[in-house]
């Protein structure tokens, strides 16, 4: 069911590092491709690395669980075996504002998510990226602009759903590594119900 799906689609910042083949990433890559698109431009472009130095070079550009404040991010050994950067091209929108490119990369994010969920791998989106650096290393030309990146590997997280109390939205860790997420209710999410 798709809520299992759903559910099962937490942010994972742990993993086994175990391989990710590039077929595999193509095929998440296709779910990126029928995806919705605004004005149906298809502006999002992707770069797509399983390969060890380059994810290393990826790796150290990217901020983790900035609630966790204990935690720089997974540990040799428990890194992204895979990453996927999505990239807006200037060339197919002069106006990423206006023809809602930022959204665009956040909707072909959850169809990636959720289709490595399906494939028993899972993963986080990252936006606090040192954007220049990562243009460095890959070699991206000025057209392209960095959006997000998603880390892929094989979940070694065991996350929990919790109720949002007293508006705190943090995320945390506990005592065994369990990360806890809190959600708020529906009832909070729906304003106005008109029937
Ligand atoms: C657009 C976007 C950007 C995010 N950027 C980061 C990030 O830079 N670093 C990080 O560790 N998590 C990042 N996350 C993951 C969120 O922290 C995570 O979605 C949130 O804590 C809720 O957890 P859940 O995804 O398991 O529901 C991002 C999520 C979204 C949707």
């Amino acid at each position: 069911m798709l809520k299992d799906l759903i559910k099962l689609n937490r942010s994972y910042r742990k993993f086994y590092e175990a391989e990710i083949n590039i077929n595999t990433l193509k095929e998440l890559i296709e779910l990126a491709k029928l995806s919705p698109s605004p004005r149906n431009l298809q502006a999002l472009k992707f770069i797509i690395s399983n390969n060890k130095k380059t994810n290393n070079n990826i790796f150290e550009q990217l901020a983790w669980a900035g609630y966790i404040t204990d935690w720089n991010g997974p540990e040799k050994g428990e890194r992204p075996s895979a990453y996927i950067i999505i990239l807006g091209d200037k060339n197919l929108s002069d106006n990423f504002e206006r023809d809602f490119i930022y959204t665009a990369s956040g909707i072909v994010s959850q169809s990636i998510l959720l289709g490595a969920i399906e494939k028993e791998l899972g993963g986080c989106i990252i936006a606090a990226i040192k954007k220049n650096k990562i243009k460095e290393i890959l070699n991206i030309s000025d057209d392209l602009e960095i959006l997000l990146v998603i880390a892929l590997g094989k979940p070694k997280e065991e996350i929990i759903i919790e109720r949002v109390k007293n508006n705190d939205i943090k995320y945390w860790r506990d005592e065994n590594e369990a990360h806890h997420v809190p959600k708020r209710e529906i009832e909070e999410l729906i304003i106005k119900i008109i029937d």
